[in-house]
């Protein structure tokens, strides 16, 4: 299975997003497992506002799931180690889907993030961006927070295929202020856990194979969980999703099945 090797860091992603060839070798490169992360792509303050408007609708309303199909709600769901879950997990979601309107205009702020996966992936920049799904797929933003004390996701691969390479997350909590221990982790080659919040900052962009083992170890596991305190960790996904009943494209897998 491939593992996470070299890591690059790049400043300026804009440098890159319009640069063929520039893209052309992150593609490879990211192929052959290397991680990239985009340095400040996203506006902290920004990012501290969504947190608190995410955090205020946790707190005030009904958790409920959706499936993923075209003309869905934006929505907001629990996950306590689900048993139904492909990749077992416990964390609190919030979904949005580009067909809908939302207050932060969020598809519009976060499309580079899109713009730079497709790209990377040799798609059309809006490709599955638009108003319905597209060859059986769609853009969907995934904010996911992990309480402390709980919070977790198993490690894991994501399918690799014709809508993607790599499943950028943006990381949206900083380690050692927001929460001490776990977070996201890619695998290294000699097995060992790369954490991506050691290695960044609030509004950074980390994107890898998403085939690699990957997962986030518990939260502060020392402390007791208390949902609605909201304290841990923050992210989002640049997702792009197969809709329900897509059967072309394969399931995330869970590696550790517990
Ligand atoms: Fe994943």
């Amino acid at each position: 299975m491939l593992k996470a090797n070299n890591i690059h860091f790049i400043n300026d992603y804009r440098t890159v997003l319009n640069d063929d060839a520039a893209i052309l070798d992150i593609r490879k490169d990211i192929q052959n497992g290397a991680v990239y992360i985009f340095k400040n792509m996203y506006d902290k303050e920004w990012i501290l506002e969504v947190r608190k408007y995410l955090t205020d609708i946790g707190r005030n309303s009904l958790p409920n799931y959706h499936s993923i199909e075209a003309g869905a709600p934006n929505f907001h769901r629990l996950n306590r180690w689900d048993e139904r879950a492909y990749v077992k997990g416990c964390f609190h979601q919030f979904v949005f889907f580009p067909w809908n309107q939302d207050i932060f205009n969020l598809f519009e702020v976060l499309k580079d993030g899109f713009y730079l996966k497709n790209a990377i992936n040799g798609l059309p920049k809006n490709k599955f961006m638009g108003m319905v799904p597209e060859d059986g797929c769609i853009a969907r933003l995934s904010f996911q927070f992990y309480p402390k004390g709980t919070g977790g996701l198993n490690k894991h691969s994501d399918p690799v295929d014709h809508h993607q390479l790599t499943v950028p997350l943006l990381i949206m909590s900083k380690k050692g202020e927001d929460f001490e221990t776990g977070g996201v982790y890619v695998e290294g080659e000699s097995d060992d856990q790369i954490f991506g919040d050691d290695l960044c900052d609030i509004g950074d962009v980390i994107f890898f194979n998403a085939q690699i083992p990957h997962g986030v170890e518990k939260i502060d596991e020392h402390k007791a969980a208390d949902w609605l305190s909201f304290e841990g960790r923050w992210m989002m996904i640049f997702a792009t999703n197969k809709v329900s009943g897509n059967t072309s494209v394969a399931d995330s897998a869970d590696l550790e099945n517990k």
